[in-house]
């Protein structure tokens, strides 16, 4: 079925019209339905009485069972997790690493998915492994070739993203995953910079664990996020040993009748008040909306948009690489001669908002952006070259 170019979505946020928010990839603004979900629940609280103590097992199970639909899974290989370092702890408390085995990560790969991997190969005498950037050219970094081309024997993990967060560079997750495979290395995925804009199935790519927060392309709040389990690990050890994801929870009367077994699929790996009365409706209303546009017509609309904004950087001789190298949401623009002094503060000076992040700008759009958001940028960025 050929994707739907959506409409401008903007009357459904609270954005000026004279304001360019050009930033999703750093936090998306909240619609206004999902903030109202948040100001009702926090209505909800200051009346606690009103609320019986079914409130703690249907929001969440909703969330699990939208989260699992946008990646092809089940609701049962979903846990409720608050960032993505929780997720990548999880993965690195339950895959084994021995001495002089590898963990692979990309140069300047973003810290939450890195930390977790340094401590585990310190503590197992095995290393990370950080794979060069491939030499940049015109093109734009080709990060696949490079990856195959790391993934050895001595490979245990591969964890990555499914573009790079400082400019949308690709990796092709399933090509990835067939060669993790036969060395027998587990493959991890931080899908911060992009579930919710860049379709993935789990069927397909067969990920081990992938963790998603949802306050960037999933439209939610912070501290909130998901985090697919596949099958083979669903026995493993969680960070944290909370009383609701233990069997027979929904008894309150009988929780000091302390129970050893937990609940069926990832749910151990809940993290602890996965409740989360405030941000939960929120994350589930933003989760049903995604569902509504659907990832593939937004990742569409996206490329639309971006494409467009690089004919419009390339006209000024910027650089922004190979169109398929990059991931539809994301654009890196780079100068040639290196970014202008006060470029950022000179943008936002005329409403303009984008994020420099290593020697890339990142202009990353949304279904609000419209075309005066994109003539907004270059006539800013016009006034600094
Ligand atoms: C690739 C990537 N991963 C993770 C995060 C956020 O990590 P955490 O949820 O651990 O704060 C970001 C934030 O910019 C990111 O770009």
């Amino acid at each position: 079925m050929k994707n739907l170019i959506l409409p401008c979505q903007r009357h459904l946020f609270d954005i000026p019209v004279d304001v360019a928010y050009l930033n999703c990839a750093y936090m998306s603004p909240l619609m206004t339905s999902v903030a109202q979900a948040g100001e009702e629940a926090i209505q909800a609280k200051r009346h606690p009485w009103g609320t019986g103590s079914e409130g703690f097992f249907t929001t969440s199970e909703e969330a699990r069972g939208l989260f699992a639909s946008l990646i092809g899974a089940q609701s049962d290989d979903i846990a409720i997790a608050p960032a993505a370092s929780y997720g990548i702890a999880t993965a690195a408390a339950n895959i084994p690493l021995k001495p002089h085995e590898e963990v692979l990560v990309l140069a300047e790969q973003f810290p939450s998915n890195i930390y977790s991997w340094e401590r585990l190969a310190r503590e197992n005498n095995a290393t990370v492994h950080t794979i060069a950037a491939p030499t940049t050219t015109r093109q734009g970094p080709d990060w696949t070739p490079a990856i195959l081309d790391a993934i050895s024997e001595r490979t245990r993990i591969v964890a990555l993203p499914h573009c790079h967060w400082t400019d949308g560079a690709l990796i092709d997750l399933k090509s990835v995953s067939e060669k993790a495979k036969t060395v027998g290395s587990a493959l991890v995925l931080d899908l911060s910079q992009s579930l919710g804009a860049l379709p993935i199935n789990v069927a397909e790519i067969d990920p081990d664990f992938l963790i998603a927060p949802t306050y960037k392309w999933l439209m939610g709040p912070y501290a909130m996020g998901f985090l697919y389990v596949a099958p083979r690990w669903q026995e493993g050890r969680p960070l944290e040993e909370n009383w609701i994801v233990r069997k027979g929870s929904q008894d309150f009367a009988s929780l000091v009748d302390y129970e050893d077994a937990y609940q069926p699929g990832a749910k151990r790996f809940d993290m602890g008040e996965r409740a989360n009365f405030q941000l939960m409706p929120m994350a589930k209303r933003a989760l049903e909306q995604l569902l509504d546009w659907g990832v593939e017509n937004i990742a569409a609309t996206l490329r639309v948009k971006t494409d467009a904004l690089a004919k419009r950087a390339n006209a000024l001789g910027l650089l922004t690489g190979a169109r398929d190298l990059r991931a539809p949401h994301f654009l890196g623009v780079r100068f040639p001669d290196g970014a202008p002094d006060g470029l950022l503060q000179h943008l936002a000076s005329r409403n303009v908002h984008v994020s420099l992040r290593g020697t890339s700008m990142r202009v990353t759009p949304h279904l609000y952006n419209n075309e005066e958001d994109t003539d907004r940028l270059f006539g800013a960025l016009e006034e600094c070259l």
